[in-house]
């Protein structure tokens, strides 16, 4: 802070008799000008700051380093936080007691030459009390924010984890009674002649009940109640996204879509293997929906590549842009933009590769998509 005025000892009991005569006068043309709402719930304690400010300047003049200054602006601050008065009227308030401290300083008997130092001592103060005040109306009102954005946070993610707590015991109750409906379709299926209507329809069945068990193992990865043995192990990631591409085929053929893969050697990394073939398996799904829907070329690129202590798995589609406010929270549970979507398959893939102590990006222009996760190499396991 700037260097405080000095008054010798006679100059200073002048100046705080002019503020004991003229207590009154300034308290009572503050008031006059001041904003204070009928309904401000701390109306006669406006009334007391404003005598206590008065007499503080007093105290500040026998003592600048007075500990009450930042006291009554603490008070006063807090007070006009509740009553809801903004800082820029909080600060012309103050302002307007500077300007008639001024005024009736003016017009008092104090010869010309005074004047000028009383008016620099009294500016001081109004100085530091603006200074502390400010501070404090500022420091209230971050907390008050700060509180409320987390008040907000933990009922959006309590609100996250009940439903996902919902959606597990769903999914949990519909898994048993699935695989013995599989096991017995199977049962029929067999007993079925090959050859009638009928066995097409066998078909179509079991793609629907594949596709209802795979979308009840992503409720299950959500919610961490593991549907898959989660044994840890040395694999090949080339090996899983080989596997995933081949078992996939038909469907990029189906859909005209044209591969281009990038994955040499063979990298491997540590961890489950299931779960890296889900995290595969869920964006090149993604990938697929989104080109079906896509008039222009049909592509995913497909990179597996290292630097020697971690591996970079890039998959890329060609499509339109994903739009901004989509990618903020792509990887949050239950955002879908599709009509069957259940938004979960990116948030599983998130968790996955975050317990395998990596990370996952994307990056999104008006030509294409890309999706790129980075794993520790499985030479450098120590760290899982
Ligand atoms: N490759 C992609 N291209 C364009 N949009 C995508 C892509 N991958 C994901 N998205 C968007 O992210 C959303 C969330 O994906 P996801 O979590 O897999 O849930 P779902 O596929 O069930 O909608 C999708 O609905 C889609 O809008
Ligand atoms: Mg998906």
């Amino acid at each position: 802070m700037k260097v405080r005025h000095e008054m010798n000892e006679e100059d200073t009991q002048q100046l705080i008799k002019l503020f004991h005569t003229q207590h009154n006068t300034i308290l009572d043309e503050w008031l006059n000008v001041v904003a204070i709402s009928e309904n401000d719930p701390f109306y006669e304690e406006v009334i007391n700051n404003g005598g206590h400010t008065i007499r503080l300047i007093t105290t500040y003049l026998k003592d600048p380093e007075t500990p009450m200054i930042q006291n009554l602006t603490k008070k006063v601050a807090r007070e006009r936080i509740e009553a809801q008065v903004d800082i820029g009227e909080f600060i012309t308030n103050i302002n307007m007691g500077r300007s008639i401290v001024y005024r009736v300083l003016n017009k008092s008997d104090v010869p010309q030459d005074k004047q000028l130092k009383f008016l620099l001592m009294i500016n001081d103060f109004f100085d530091l009390y603006m200074y502390h005040a400010v501070t404090e109306y500022s420091n209230l009102k971050d907390s008050i924010i700060q509180k409320k954005s987390r008040f907000i946070q933990e009922m959006h993610s309590d609100r996250l984890s009940i439903l996902g707590q919902i959606a597990a015991s769903f999914a949990h109750e519909f898994r048993n009674p699935l695989t013995s409906i599989k096991g017995f379709i199977q049962l029929i299926e067999m007993e079925t002649p090959k050859d009638g209507e009928v066995a097409s329809y066998f078909k179509i069945i079991n793609r629907e009940m594949e596709s209802l068990q795979e979308k009840i193992s992503q409720f299950l990865y959500l919610s961490k109640m593991k549907g898959i043995d989660d044994e840890s192990e040395s694999f090949s990631l080339t090996e899983v996204i080989r596997n995933m591409l081949a078992f996939l085929y038909p469907r990029f053929v189906d859909e005209h879509i044209t591969i281009d893969s990038d994955i040499n050697g063979q990298l491997t990394m540590f961890g489950v293997e299931e779960q890296l073939k889900q995290v595969v398996l869920n964006i090149l799904n993604n990938a697929v929906e989104e080109l079906s829907e896509t008039d222009g070329d049909r592509v995913i690129h497909v990179s597996l590549t290292n630097n020697g202590s971690e591996l970079f798995l890039k998959i890329t589609n060609s499509g339109s842009k994903i739009p901004e406010h989509l990618l903020e929270d792509i990887f949050e549970p239950f955002i879908s933009t599709k009509q069957l979507g259940t938004g979960l398959g990116l948030s599983v893939c998130k968790q996955i590769v975050e317990k395998h102590r990596g990370m996952i990006q994307v990056d999104s222009t008006e030509k294409e998509t890309s999706f790129l996760m980075t794993f520790p190499l499985a030479e450098a396991k120590g760290i899982y």
